[in-house]
């Protein structure tokens, strides 16, 4: 590929370059490259599949899941797969479309042992199976107590899929474009679709490439970066979420995010839960093992919704550490050989970042933003929905994070994103492949393309402004206060007006590199836009729904209301006119009626 950048006048950008392919992918994640493998080996060699990425492929966000990723193989005791499919139901507080969680839990098994045949090096039993962890949530015979059911490669379980999966890339022969950032979807004849492909930046050049193709899966991942404290990497900027949402389609139950409770203090960092499966516990500034009196079973292993909950009660009642916003996880008891073989690299993060030794220290930890349980709404195969009454965008596709199936409902289980990644993943590329003969020729789509190059050469342009970075941490502390672990109305309207302010500032960003190698400062504008309009989607939502659900807790409306409010938020927003717009769609029950939740 010609590399430009030097020949091109600083702030100005090249002509867009175009690339014929069959299908792309959006994020080289376990979803995108486990799509990326099933389109090739459904469709063979011949195929155009191409991978357009931000990041290279291995430093991706899978990588840093840790845990572990969970199926009923039942391979350290007995489990079945209706259990877990009763566990995340019940996890997500009933908002979760059971049919969709019975195909991910059924589908886990088989999808675990594929991965193993492609090389994943699991942990093993003494027998020699895959070996199988406890995690929140996750529980025997329907309720009765914690299971082993979270399958592990120590704590780098994502790190392990990451790099199985792209070693068969490769070998399939599936081209990667690293360091690309999508920046619109090509819908020529409108958000109805269908999608003729994408355009993308090449980060080291500021290049603009049109990506024409009959499919296009979205498989970027989350918006955690919106949130002060936060387990996500700073590419987690929902670029996937608003790409969509500008072309005036819906986002699904964005009020719904989880905050996992073992965040390292201040850092956000995460500490995984494995270390709670292993045994760890949570202590408050009395010493007292609190999570016995808020889930007298499941204790430390309720779901995430419930511990963090419980540590900010804590807090607020002034049993923190010192009277201080943190309590202490308690592993000194696990022992050497837990912490150093099975919890590698939780105990060096502590070590390394807090200069504490986990053998013998307690480790102070905050509930920190880690999961956005909404997204863009799709069908089991990954179909994009165009609004709530099931209508698909033809061609276009996602999975991972970035989507809403709905399998997680209002909070999800730990080590069901990796198992969503994985299954959905798959799922949406054989659909692609089973679809591609069936869609349209892609054709241009002028409008965007013009309209990326207006937007890019406008941020270019300005000599006054804000600088975008300014404006983001406004925006990540006043969602961290205000649209947080607890709601109110008073809360979230003033988040709602706060965003909308911030809004009209970032209208005069000042990108002060004018140059196209690896502008950053382009980079950081361009995502800033995005955490503005997944900002929007969240607080209208969360604004609108007066309940208290999974991960959207509200004070003034502690109670789960499921006359009212048993139904998914679709936020959408007008193109033309700017103006937001929510419509509800009823959740799917077949087999788990509504009950309340006790772990
Ligand atoms: O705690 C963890 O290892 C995180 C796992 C997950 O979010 O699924």
């Amino acid at each position: 590929m010609t590399v430009i950048g030097s020949a091109t006048p600083r702030g100005a950008i090249p002509p867009t370059r175009t690339h014929d392919l069959d299908a792309v992918v959006v994020g080289a994640g376990g979803a995108g490259l486990y799509a990326a493998l099933e389109l090739k080996q459904e469709l063979g060699p011949e195929a155009r599949i191409g991978v357009i990425s931000k990041l290279y492929p291995s430093r991706s966000h899978t990588g840093a899941a840790q845990g572990g990723v969970c199926a009923a193989l039942g391979n350290t005791e007995e489990d079945h797969w209706e259990w877990h499919w009763f566990d995340t139901v019940k996890g997500g507080d009933y908002l979760v479309d059971q049919d969709a969680a019975e195909v991910m839990c059924r589908d886990a098994v088989e999808t675990i042992i594929n991965l193993e045949h492609l090389g994943l090096p699991f942990d093993r039993t003494e027998d020699g199976l895959i070996n199988q962890r406890r995690f929140g949530g996750h529980t025997r015979n329907y309720g009765e107590g914690p299971v082993r059911r979270s399958c592990f490669a120590a704590d780098r379980t994502g790190h392990a899929i990451l790099q199985t999966l792209f070693q068969q890339c490769i070998k399939h022969e599936v081209v990667f474009f690293d360091e690309y950032q999508v920046l619109d979807l090509a819908l020529p004849g409108g958000p109805a679709g269908p999608v003729s492909g994408v355009i993308a930046l090449q980060l080291s050049t500021s290049e603009l490439h049109a990506f024409r193709a009959r499919a296009v899966l979205f498989a970027t991942g989350g918006y955690g970066k919106v949130f002060k404290v936060t387990s996500n990497a700073h590419t987690l900027t929902g670029d996937g979420m608003a790409i969509p949402y500008r072309r005036g389609l819906p986002l699904e139950d964005m009020e719904f995010f989880q905050f996992h409770p073992t965040g390292m203090y201040k850092l956000g960092f995460l500490l995984s839960e494995a270390m709670r499966g292993e045994g760890g516990v949570l202590l408050n500034d009395r010493g007292e093992r609190f999570m016995e009196r808020y889930a007298p079973t499941m204790k430390d292993l309720a779901s995430r919704d419930v511990v963090s909950r419980s540590i900010y009660l804590e807090i607020a009642e002034g049993r923190g550490i010192g009277g201080g916003d943190f309590v202490h996880l308690d592993v000194r008891h696990l022992g050497a050989e837990v912490l150093n073989k099975k919890l590698p690299d939780m105990s060096g993060f502590i070590r390394t970042y807090f200069g504490l030794e986990p053998l013998t220290d307690l480790v102070p930890i905050q509930p920190t933003a880690h999961y956005a349980m909404g997204g863009v709404p799709t069908d089991i195969d990954g179909r994009v929905l165009a609004d709530e009454t099931g209508r698909v965008v033809p061609g276009f596709y996602a999975a991972g994070e970035v989507a809403c199936v709905s399998v997680h409902g209002a909070n999800r289980l730990g080590t069901n994103s990796l198992l969503d990644i994985l299954v959905f993943g798959r799922r949406a590329g054989k659909k692609m492949a089973a679809e591609l003969a069936n869609l349209p020729e892609p054709i241009v789509d002028a409008d965007a393309e013009a309209s990326v190059q207006a937007r890019i050469s406008g941020l270019l342009a300005g000599s006054e402004g804000e600088r975008p970075a300014v404006i983001r941490a406004e925006l990540q502390e006043v969602m961290f206060a205000k649209c947080g672990v607890y709601r109110t109305e008073e809360l979230l309207t003033e988040c709602r007006d706060a965003v909308a302010a911030l809004r009209v500032r970032a209208q005069r960003l000042l990108v002060q590199d004018k140059g196209c190698r690896y502008n950053t400062d382009l980079g950081d504008a361009l995502e800033l836009e995005y955490l503005l309009d997944c900002a929007e989607a969240t607080v209208a939502s969360a604004l609108a729904r007066k309940e208290s659900r999974g991960g959207h807790a509200r004070e003034d409306f502690a109670e789960r209301d499921d006359v009212g409010w048993l139904k998914h938020t679709f936020a959408s927003r007008d193109p033309a006119s700017g103006s937001m717009s929510l419509a509800y769609k009823p959740v799917t029950i077949t087999k788990f009626e509504p009950r309340a939740r006790t772990y």
